[in-house]
């Protein structure tokens, strides 16, 4: 699923997350790209929901969260959130071993503040971009590149 969406409010962007999670293949990488506060964690909450997690917390402080994924007709079995907004380059970033992640097909990986990253990320992967347009209105843009 690619475009440009807006939504209104905080449900409205999960239930885009949830459209956009219909579709998608094991092993892929999700970049939530955006400035503070723009629906970022939401987006992933709303993900989360799909994939039957509901209490996703912003994994700022730790870094990654881990969630296993439980139907076992799911072809994704680990849901990663990644929040890089507090490391400052790639060396402490390596820390976290995050490259090993992506060469497991049945991961999910989602991550905020993937220009972290620069260019380690995969190179096939989704470039979401939030923008803030009013108190309560989001412009979600979903490619997959
Ligand atoms: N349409 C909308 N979609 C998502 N969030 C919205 C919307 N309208 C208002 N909000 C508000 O915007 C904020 C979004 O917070 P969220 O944690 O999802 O942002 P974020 O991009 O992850 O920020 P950060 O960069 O700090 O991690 C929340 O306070 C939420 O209530
Ligand atoms: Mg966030």
């Amino acid at each position: 699923m690619e475009g440009t969406y807006v939504t209104g409010s905080v449900e409205e962007t999960k239930d885009l997350a949830k459209e956009f999670a219909k579709e998608l293949k094991e092993g892929i990488t999700l970049c939530l790209n955006g400035e503070l506060a723009t629906g970022k964690t939401t987006f992933t909450q709303g993900l989360g929901e799909y994939f039957g997690l509901d209490r996703m917390t912003s994994p700022t402080y730790v870094i990654v969260h881990q969630y296993p994924i439980n139907p076992p007709e799911s072809l994704i079995k680990t849901f990663y959130h990644v929040d890089l907004y507090r490391l400052k380059n790639y060396w402490e970033i390596r820390a976290f071993s995050l490259d090993e992640l992506w060469s497991e097909k049945s991961n999910l990986i989602v991550v905020e503040w993937p220009e972290r990253l620069e260019t380690y990320l995969p190179k096939s992967r989704y470039e979401i971009n939030f923008k803030t347009l009013g108190a309560d209105s989001r412009e979600v843009t979903l490619k997959l590149i």
